[in-house]
């Protein structure tokens, strides 16, 4: 079957075309059409529509693949855009790119297969097993097939199976955005022996970051509810407190001194940021900032201004005391998923799967993520595979599964 690629008048688009098609004669077969969860406008779950005939993506950029979804997961961020969050910075960008807003499908994670690359792309072949996090402005992962950026994709870990696989790359990439990029832990020496609170240790990201900050040898205390202690201990963390019990602060103010906080939970970390040394410039780094809300509600140019005045004054007494207020985004990388899949298959990070959906549930699996209070991830299983021995079994209840300790 022909690989579609998107006709635009010009030298440019021809010569993308020829870039694409001549990479393309190693393209493993694949059809015309695939099934997809798409919404036409935002909403609840009950948007969610299942279209068997939705044109396969194409490869638009010689940088770009084809890939045969697997397994994908949810995240918090899909149930976010599913009622509109983020919109008017995401048109933004599909209008740079030439794309259009609706039929939206949603989705960043996915495990699979390639099927065709672009003439760009020399570091993967089709049936190579991969593992991606999309970027939030790109038609997402709740579908059969999907068009990714190659930097957004590396090979996936051998030791897991797409379904436990499809739980990493988006909350990897988060972490690594948010210890790496604006936490600054980049090298060696940044990193070990550091002192690191984690809170929301418990969700997707959290329980990642505490076992990629534990690889690196830093020293972590991770908050989470009663329920999830003991999980969170099976991560690694050197300290776990509940942050329902009434002595919490107390037990955390006994191990100040941190030099960054994570904080995971929404935002609830915000306080404990008089807990970290001062005069040494340790960060506060936050994955709940106010940009997209405050864009969405007062346009680009308003929401910019008080993106930045939100920002100054959150940094006013945190900088009378030399500590610092960041905020960190998910940014999708290829190359820190390498990394991450090394660690993976090294033993030192685990999944953490909550539930596994067959792709049919995939509105029941948003109403369960909506309820909040997640342990791990939720992931969707798109091909029918033998699950792997420690996958938890498929689940199609509006209910947490049993066992909330995960994978
Ligand atoms: N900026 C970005 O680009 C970006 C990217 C990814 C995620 N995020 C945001 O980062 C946060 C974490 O993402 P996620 O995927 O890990 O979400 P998640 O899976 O929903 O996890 C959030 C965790 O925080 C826990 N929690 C809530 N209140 C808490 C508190 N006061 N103290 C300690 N833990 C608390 C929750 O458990 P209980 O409710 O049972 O306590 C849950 O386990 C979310 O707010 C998400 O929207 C932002």
């Amino acid at each position: 079957m022909p690989l579609l690629v998107l006709g635009r008048a010009g030298a440019a688009a021809s010569l993308r075309r020829c870039l694409v098609s001549r990479r393309s004669a190693h393209r493993a077969s694949v059809p015309t059409e695939m099934s997809a969860w798409q919404i036409h406008r935002y909403g609840g779950p009950e948007e969610l529509q299942l279209t068997t005939s939705h044109r396969l993506p194409t490869i638009t950029q010689p940088t770009e693949l084809l890939i045969k979804v697997h397994a994908a997961s949810i995240n918090p961020i899909d149930v976010a855009m599913l009622g509109g969050y983020g919109s008017t910075t995401m048109n933004l960008m599909r209008q740079l790119c030439g794309t259009l807003e609706f039929p939206l499908t949603l989705g960043r994670d996915v495990s699979g297969e390639v099927v065709a690359v672009g003439g760009g792309v020399s570091q993967f072949r089709p049936g190579d097993q991969v593992w991606a996090a999309v970027g939030p402005q790109r038609q997402g992962t709740h579908a059969e097939y999907v068009a990714a950026a190659a930097g957004s994709v590396s090979l996936k870990p051998r030791s897991l199976s797409h379904v436990e696989a499809a739980s990493i790359p988006y909350v990897a990439a988060t972490a690594w955005s948010a210890l790496v990029v604006t936490g600054e832990l980049v090298s060696e020496g940044t990193r070990r022996d550091r002192r690191v609170l984690v809170c929301g240790a418990a969700g997707g990201v959290g329980s990642l970051a505490v076992q990629l900050l534990k690889a690196w040898g830093c020293q972590v205390t991770a908050t989470c509810a009663t329920d999830a202690v003991e999980l969170v201990e099976s991560l690694g963390a050197d300290v776990v407190v509940d942050y329902t019990a009434p002595d919490a602060d107390e037990h955390l103010k006994l191990m100040q001194g941190y030099d960054l906080i994570l904080d995971c939970s929404g935002g609830h970390g915000e306080r404990h940021i008089p807990l970290m040394k001062p005069w040494t410039y340790a960060k506060y780094v936050t994955l709940s900032p106010p940009l997209l809300k405050n864009i969405d509600a007062d346009g680009l140019v308003a929401g910019g201004v008080r993106n930045l005045a939100e920002l100054v004054q959150s940094n006013i007494s945190s900088h009378t005391q030399g500590r610092s207020h960041r905020w960190a985004f998910f940014m999708p990388n290829g190359c820190a998923l390498s990394q991450v899949r090394d660690l993976v298959d090294d033993g030192k990070i685990r999944p953490v799967v909550q539930r596994v959906v067959p792709f049919e549930l995939v509105p029941d699996a948003f109403v369960q993520l909506q309820g909040g209070h997640s342990r791990g991830k939720t992931v969707i299983r798109v091909v029918d595979e033998p699950p792997a021995p420690s996958e938890p079994p498929e689940t199609d209840t509006g209910a947490p599964s049993s066992d909330r300790s995960g994978a």
